[in-house]
């Protein structure tokens, strides 16, 4: 560790990857409610458990973002953080509210946990993802105030590189676009219309800005590429980005009452959505094909490719499959998309997450990179997580085009319900499926208390 402050990426780490555990088992619980309904009813309603899943896969990723920051920041600026302390406050005050936010959601009925927490006053409760009480999401935008005037003024006072300021615009992207959550319209098209203001541009806008930045900063730091060259390709990777993303945006206002020249703008700028992505993992491999030294960290390396190359897989090309209007106006909400929605934030950002966790933890924990038994189980949960997630995919593929087919296009179309019985059997391999993911989840956290094993080194050393 370059500078001493670095070290409260730890504990957003470490909590990152608890919540993670967490996020998987309400993934199990709700993958076992579609082919078992009564399931842990009335514990645990289906409802309950989708905006638990849901809702952990955000705050866990943000923790993982604040983390990238709160680690990178301070080298790429060579200078300390403004303020460690404000940093660790902000880590409990997230850490609590969320905690506090997950209980609400499992132990009170969700009409009564708005009451609770007086939703009347200013009723933002109810939509999916933003479902989290007013309160919480107030709670939010302190957190992501203190955290960018500590990220913001480090970055400012510093040397400011490409990728501190490409992350920057990022988190700042994130909080400005979140604000949209408190924007609640009693009319449902506006309503829809600005709830993706958030999802929409979080995820294909400034979200990609975060991934970017720290997938350059990862490829420096493990290829001594010259920086120069990683920045030109971020340049073009972030402009490529918000060219398409934006007004990709319109690839959701087909069908919920906006203007129809939303299917020909939506089609055409999202349909090149998946170039950002594709040139992420172009880029990806060219840097590490051009190396000029063998870090020691191979396991960083891996997960590094592999995000660039899943993020492609999950975002461009399973997002292109339901892209196009005339394709969306038989997939739309169906299993089609819910195997994009997994791929895609797997690849992006579960993956982004675990790049910098891959290369920081062990720096942080004293040492260059984990020991080779541990980077070894390390790789071994990368791969089972990776296929069991390709798996997954493929079987909500494969359960939404029978869906879509049975539900949708065929002549003699039939009611929901009936189709959902008939693809029952995708949903029970999905969800072995899953229980492999958890299995690498758990190679994964192990990773991290195994020591030991001999270092083979291939080709040459340091030269960067
Ligand atoms: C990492 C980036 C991305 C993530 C994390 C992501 C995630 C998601 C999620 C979770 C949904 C479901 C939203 C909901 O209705 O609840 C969704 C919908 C959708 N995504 Fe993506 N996405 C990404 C990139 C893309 C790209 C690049 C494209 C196009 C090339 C795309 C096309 C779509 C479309 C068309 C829908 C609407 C599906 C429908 O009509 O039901 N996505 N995405
Ligand atoms: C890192 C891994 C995972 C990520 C990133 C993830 C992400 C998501 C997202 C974004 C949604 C909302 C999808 C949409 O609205 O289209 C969702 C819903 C869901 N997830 Fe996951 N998930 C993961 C792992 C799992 C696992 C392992 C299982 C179970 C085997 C699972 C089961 C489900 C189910 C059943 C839903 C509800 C779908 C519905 O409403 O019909 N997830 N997940
Ligand atoms: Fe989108």
């Amino acid at each position: 560790m370059k500078y001493q402050s670095q070290a409260v990426a730890k504990p957003y780490f470490i909590a990152a990857i608890g919540l993670f555990v967490g996020q998987i088992l309400f993934g199990l619980i709700l993958g076992m409610q579609y082919v078992w309904g009564d399931f842990m009813f009335p514990e645990i309603p289906f409802n309950v458990a989708r905006m638990v899943h849901t809702n952990l896969l955000i705050v866990w990723l943000l923790f993982g973002f604040m983390g990238a920051a709160y680690y990178l920041v301070p080298e790429e600026a060579e200078r300390e953080l403004q303020s460690p302390f404000l940093a660790w406050a902000l880590f409990w005050i997230f850490l609590i509210a969320g905690a506090l936010t997950v209980l609400g959601y499992l132990l009170v009925p969700y009409a009564q946990l708005a009451d609770i927490t007086m939703n009347d006053l200013l009723p933002t409760m109810g939509r999916e993802f933003l479902e989290q009480p007013t309160i919480t999401k107030v709670g939010i935008v302190i957190v992501a105030l203190g955290f960018l005037y500590n990220i913001g003024v480090t970055i400012l006072a510093g040397r400011k590189t490409v990728v501190s300021l490409v992350l920057l615009t990022g988190l700042v992207g994130l909080a400005v676009f979140f604000l949209f959550a408190f924007y609640n319209p009693t009319n449902v098209v506006d309503d829809k219309y600005y709830w993706w203001w958030v999802v929409h541009l979080w995820v294909e806008g400034v979200w990609e800005l975060i991934m970017g930045a720290i997938l350059a900063y990862v490829l420096i730091k493990v290829t001594g590429v010259d920086r120069e060259v990683i920045e030109k390709w971020l340049y073009v990777i972030i402009a490529m980005t918000l060219i398409t993303g934006i007004i990709g945006t319109g690839h959701h206002y087909y069908w919920i009452g906006t203007p129809d020249y939303w299917q020909w703008w939506g089609s055409i700028f999202s349909a090149m959505e998946p170039i950002p992505f594709f040139m992420m993992t172009v880029f990806a491999f060219n840097m590490v094909n051009r190396r000029r030294r063998e870090h020691p960290n191979k396991a960083t390396v891996l997960w590094a490719l592999g995000t660039a190359v899943m993020a492609f897989l999950g975002a461009g090309v399973w997002g292109f499959l339901h892209t196009l209007a005339p394709i969306n106006y038989y997939t739309h909400g169906s299993q089609v998309t819910a195997a994009h929605g997994h791929m895609a934030f797997y690849g992006a950002y579960v993956m982004i997450v675990l790049t910098i966790i891959s290369y920081a933890m062990p720096i942080l924990r004293g040492q260059e990179a984990s020991d080779p038994r541990s980077q070894v189980l390390e790789m071994w949960s990368f791969w089972l997580m990776t296929v069991s997630m390709v798996f997954i995919t493929l079987f909500l593929t494969g359960a939404g085009v029978l869906q879509v087919w049975l539900q949708r296009y065929t002549e003699d179309p039939q009611p929901f319900m009936v189709v959902q019985e008939k693809i029952e059997m995708f949903y029970w391999l999905r969800e072995l499926a899953g229980a492999v993911f958890l299995i690498g989840l758990i190679v994964y956290v192990i990773s991290f208390f195994v020591k030991g094993g001999e270092r083979v080194t291939i080709g040459s050393s340091d030269t960067a």
